[in-house]
């Protein structure tokens, strides 16, 4: 069993005491056994076995039983919990994004939240040329064509669409995955690269010849458009009527980061007017709802947040998560924190 310490007449500071006895893990969905596992060599663990998210009172129950959770981005960890939990030493979150937890309030409480970084990065990567691919030669509508037998006789203009070499890519957000999706459309598309970050990438300039534009040019100027910031303040509806305005009548969105990047609605009405070409998204503003009208749309293409949906990169990130887990029980840093 924990111990819980009381906090010290200031309450500043708390000092955690690593548990005897088999530290206890509580898992908030059934993730690959192999992180599990390992969870398992040292710990007392248990999962939640429904196919949905955790309820919110019996999130609260397991969190006051364990010593560590191993969470997912359907979990809302709010100050709210985080304070009535303080006595957690850990909460690994099984994504790359932690937006769904108040980071400033787990660092008052002096609980290390830890992510899945980089081992999923190619997944996203390449799901998010999946999409752009799909979406400019009209995969999904060629494939319902098909299926429903409309395939009578070779036609010259038939499900045209557009190519990508030659064309601009416009990345906003050049950390790890923006950055292999620039790399993979350069290498392999001969596509130009234009980004927008909060910082100058002198590396990606180099390799593929990338421009740091304002996301007012790179708007105007990109054929295909890629999100990939984290969700904050200040990405929150970063795209919007305006930009989507800015954008060309020929060209692609796409978003396989978080849905609230894009403000939805306009999303559905630049599409509706034929404003721009199409979308790809993964994501979505209020997920796992979608904005009214987008499942109508013939130019855009809708994924269930799958972007990192291979074997490879879920069995990772169970990995990671459960040996940032391990590693605090321990008393050791985090691997992966997040602060
Ligand atoms: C998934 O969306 C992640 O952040 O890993
Ligand atoms: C996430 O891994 C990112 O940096 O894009």
């Amino acid at each position: 069993m924990a111990n819980k310490l009381p906090k010290n007449s200031t309450g500043s500071t708390k000092t955690k005491i690593i548990a005897k006895s088999k530290p206890k893990v509580y898992i908030t969905r059934q993730i690959p056994e192999v992180g599990i596992d390992l969870l398992k060599k040292h710990c007392i663990v248990k999962v939640y076995n429904k196919n949905q998210a955790i309820p919110k009172n019996q999130l609260d129950k397991a969190a006051s039983w364990a010593d560590a959770l191993l969470t997912l981005l359907t979990e809302k960890i709010d100050s709210t919990f985080l304070k009535k939990h303080s006595h957690l030493k850990v909460i690994a979150n099984y994504a790359v994004g932690f937006d769904n937890i108040d980071i400033s309030e787990a660092r008052n409480q002096k609980i290390a939240i830890t992510n899945t970084p980089g081992v999923l990065t190619d997944a996203v990567a390449e799901h998010t040329l999946a999409l752009m691919l799909a979406i400019s030669r009209k995969i999904v509508e060629a494939d319902q064509f098909t299926k429903a037998h409309k395939y009578k006789v070779w036609q010259p203009m038939l499900l045209m669409g557009s190519q990508m070499r030659n064309k601009t890519l416009g990345i906003i957000g050049t950390g790890r995955i923006g950055t292999d999706v620039a790399q993979k459309c350069y290498h392999a598309f001969g596509m130009k690269v234009i980004y927008c970050d909060i910082k100058k990438d002198d590396a990606l300039e180099i390799e593929t010849n990338a421009k740091k534009v304002s996301l007012h040019n790179l708007c105007k100027q990109a054929d295909f458009i890629s999100v990939h910031v984290p969700l904050c303040k200040s990405t929150h509806h970063l795209i919007g009527d305006k930009e989507l305005k800015l954008m060309k009548k020929t060209a692609y969105l796409v978003n396989t980061a978080r849905g609230q990047v894009i403000y939805e609605k306009a999303l559905f009405k630049a599409l509706k007017n034929k404003q721009i070409a199409g979308a790809a998204i993964d994501v979505f503003e209020f997920e796992p709802e979608i904005t009214r009208g987008l499942e109508k749309l013939t130019n855009i293409i809708l994924t269930p947040h799958i972007g990192s949906a291979t074997i490879e990169a879920r069995q990772q990130m169970a990995i990671i998560a459960a040996k940032n887990i391990c590693a605090v029980l321990k008393g050791k840093k985090a691997i992966n924190p997040v602060q």
